[in-house]
């Protein structure tokens, strides 16, 4: 069979994603199972997205609009920038694609971090192309160890910031140190997924990067904060030649009608987004003072999810708490065999967590 395929298909880790809730409550017995392990909103979906949905569901007969056009013009206005500085994917995980298809010739590279969103070398593997991964420094991006790395050959630079699975960011500082150190042959990706609940008045201004004519994508999702993860809906922003190479690399028709009325709707959801963020904050702190309690280390996070070192196989804690109900993201596909990656809940799930959490722990101690 393996000789019916691309040899490079063979070479292509596929994506792990988690069993559906429903699937594991039944497979273990459980009436209530918990989900913190894919950084999606506790509160559920943007009510006003939910009702433009609901409108919107009486024309799927028709195709989408191709250009996105209401979304855009949405945009253009949030940001003050203009329709054709966006590029709206069905999810940001599509951009990531096209963004590579875009500008990698056979034999150039990528460069990134070693512990970063793992669709970045995926869709890397897809395409065929190399990706250059740099360690992490005191688990975060180490912009200087980026740039030792980047060569003739390095095309774009993808920076998830916030990190995924660490929390950790990048300064505007140190941004504008890269920035003015890296070459213009390369295109700086910043992947901003969770820039809804950063508390930090050092984050890099990226949409004003772009202003002063950077070489620079910026990557936005309404996944998280919107609570639109399984609507998938994603936009970059960029300059408008670089939109219009990436515009041509789509399909016609990648983000569906509903996903574009959700995400019209969604972007005037304020009382939303504000409680999203309040319950992330909350939650953090919440958590925090727990695992503090408990001895354990973690990585101050400026996302919606939390790295914590159980000092234990990750593997082992994520399967015994899963026994409980609870579903994390274990972190040994990140070569962090002892960690695990819990996204903040509702404040009933955070405390289940950390109920869970101690229990484990407590029996692994025995
Ligand atoms: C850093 C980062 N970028 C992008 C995504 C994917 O976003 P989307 O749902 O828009 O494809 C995620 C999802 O977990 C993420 O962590």
């Amino acid at each position: 069979m393996e000789e019916l395929v691309r040899k490079s298909v063979l070479k292509v880790d596929p994506y792990v994603a988690g069993k559906p809730i429903e699937e594991t409550k039944r497979q273990l017995g459980l009436k209530e199972v918990i989900k913190l392990a894919s950084n999606e909103n506790p509160l559920g979906p943007s009510p006003r997205a939910v009702s433009a949905i609901s409108k919107a569901l009486k024309e799927i007969n028709r195709y989408p609009d191709s250009q996105s056009f209401y979304l855009k013009k949405k945009l253009a206005r949030h940001y003050s920038l203009e329709t054709d500085n966006f590029v709206i994917g069905n999810g940001s995980d599509e951009l990531i694609d096209i963004i590579i298809k875009t500008f990698l010739e056979p034999g150039e590279n990528i460069v990134t971090s070693d512990c970063t969103f793992l669709e970045y070398g995926i869709m890397a593997q897809v395409n065929e192309r190399m990706i250059k991964k740099v360690p992490l420094r005191y688990f975060k991006y180490d912009l200087e160890a980026v740039l030792r790395a980047v060569d003739k050959k390095t095309k774009l630079v993808f920076i998830a910031n916030p990190n995924n699975p660490t929390g950790t960011y990048v300064t505007r500082e140190e941004v504008a140190d890269f920035l003015e150190a890296l070459d213009d042959s390369v295109t700086v990706v910043f992947d901003e997924a969770y820039d809804s609940f950063i508390d930090v008045n050092d984050y890099p201004d990226s949409i004003g990067l772009l202003r002063k004519k950077k070489r620079v994508i910026v990557l936005k999702t309404f996944s998280k904060a919107y609570g639109l993860a399984g609507l998938r809906l994603g936009y970059a922003v960029s300059d408008k030649n670089t939109v219009s190479y990436l515009e041509r690399m789509r399909q016609p028709f990648n983000v569906n009608m509903l996903a574009q009325a959700a995400g019209v709707a969604a972007l005037d959801d304020r009382d939303f987004l504000k409680k999203s963020r309040r319950a992330v904050l909350e939650g953090k702190k919440f958590i925090y003072k727990e695992l503090s309690g408990m001895g354990l280390g973690f990585t101050p996070s400026v996302a919606n999810f939390i790295l914590i070192d159980t000092g234990r196989d990750c593997l082992e804690v994520f399967k015994s708490m899963l026994k409980f109900g609870v579903i994390v993201r274990d972190m040994k596909q990140y070569n962090l065999k002892n960690f695990i990656r819990v996204t903040v809940g509702t404040q009933t799930e955070n405390k289940r967590f950390v109920r869970v959490l101690k229990k484990v722990l407590k029996e692994k101690n025995r």
